[in-house]
């Protein structure tokens, strides 16, 4: 029988590309989100491309009667949980906030699913949890450190994931540690909406080829990186939405808890990012170089070796591939899902 998975935050950038994911490997998810960074013309969007009518229930993970009633009602095998709040700097500005949400939500949704015999869980984590790592690629032994609000909850959730696993017999974890997801859906139907102004390299990028933004500022030109601007580990989004499927076979067939680190394995430059999205889209992405972003580091990128290991998986979709979806998505969406 097909099993029936909650994606928590599924409406969101990751949660919606692993809703298609989990159709294709013959899930049926049920969507839990109150749009608090999301837009509802998601759920259409994701009806089109899986030909499926959704699931989905409007909500917070915070309201425990709604997740008892949902547990209740959907006869849920495990849960893939994304909601939560992302932004490094707003975190910084407002910690309790970032704490109630993403760490009180958490424990709500541990406790109910306790109290609903559900013990499996896929969590997402972030590089974030390796703070200033002293040297890349980064393996899933380095130590862990918060440097910001937002790294902190994902460390607390972290921790509690442990203790729990630990304390309770029959738990089933993953904490899937993401570099940078990029891309989109190749329909060009789904991709990355952010509010306002992106922090994210990617979207900035993005909107500057389609031309709602003059030009892109490249936070430093003097790392000690082959060009001088910053190295990540840019990830298709459907690579690690794939990740997640891998991460629930893993859970229903070894068991046990697993935190691996969900990237590509190579790092990728500023400079490169946008030569690679200018030969993609064919569009001029004006820039200039400015001081560094505070807080970051020079280069992040992940050991993948455990992932393959454990679950058999890695990305395989390239960075023109990552250029060519993005921009599809961009496009077809020139103001995102409000185009
Ligand atoms: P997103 O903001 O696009 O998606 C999160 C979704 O959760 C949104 O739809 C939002 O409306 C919903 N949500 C937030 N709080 C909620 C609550 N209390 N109740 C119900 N729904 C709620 O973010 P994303 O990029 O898809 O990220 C998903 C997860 O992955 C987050 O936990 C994020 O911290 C983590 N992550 C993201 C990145 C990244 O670069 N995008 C990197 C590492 C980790
Ligand atoms: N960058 C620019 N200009 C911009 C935006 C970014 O030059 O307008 C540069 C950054 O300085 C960095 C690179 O592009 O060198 C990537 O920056 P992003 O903001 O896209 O991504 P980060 O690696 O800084 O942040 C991501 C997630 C965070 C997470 C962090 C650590 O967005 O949530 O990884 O894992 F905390």
């Amino acid at each position: 029988m097909k099993k029936n998975i909650l994606i928590t935050g599924g409406a969101g950038f990751i949660g919606s590309h692993t809703y298609i994911a989990l159709v294709a490997a013959g899930y049926v998810p049920i969507i839990l989100d109150n749009f608090c960074n999301s837009n509802p013309i998601v759920l259409e969007r994701l009806e089109r491309i899986s030909h499926l009518q959704l699931k989905f229930i409007k909500g917070d993970i915070r309201d425990s009667k709604l997740l008892g009633k949902i547990f209740l009602d959907y006869n849920i095998s495990s849960v893939i949980h994304f909601a939560g709040l992302k932004s490094v700097g707003e975190s910084v500005e407002k910690p309790l906030e970032y704490y109630d949400n993403n760490i009180i939500g958490t424990l709500n949704l541990l406790m109910a699913m306790r109290s609903a015999n559900i013990q499996t869980l896929v969590f997402s984590s972030s590089a974030t949890v390796y703070g200033n790592p002293v040297s890349a690629p980064i393996s899933e032994n380095f130590a862990r450190c918060a440097t910001n609000p937002y790294g902190r909850s994902k460390l607390i959730i972290e921790n509690i994931l442990e203790d729990v696993y630990q304390s309770e017999p029959g738990w089933n974890i993953a904490c899937l540690r993401y570099f940078n997801p990029v891309g989109a859906h190749r329909s060009g139907l789904i991709g990355e909406d952010p509010l306002g102004i992106p922090n994210n390299l990617m979207p900035y990028i993005a909107q500057v080829a389609i031309g709602r933004r003059d030009h892109l500022n490249v936070f430093g030109g003097d790392y000690p990186t082959h060009d001088g601007t910053g190295v990540r580990d840019f990830i298709h989004v459907m690579d690690l939405a794939e990740g997640h499927v891998a991460a629930l076979e893993y859970l229903y067939s070894k068991r046990g808890m697993l935190t691996v680190n969900l990237g590509t394995g190579h790092g990728v430059s500023v400079l490169q990012m946008i030569q690679a999205f200018e030969q993609a889209s064919g569009m001029k992405v004006s820039y200039k170089i400015v001081n560094r972003r505070p807080g970051d580091v020079a280069e992040c990128w992940a050991d993948t070796t455990l992932a393959e290991q454990k679950m058999g998986w890695v990305a395989r979709r390239s960075l023109q591939e990552i250029c060519e979806d993005a921009w599809r998505w961009q496009s077809n969406n020139p103001n995102g899902f409000n185009s």
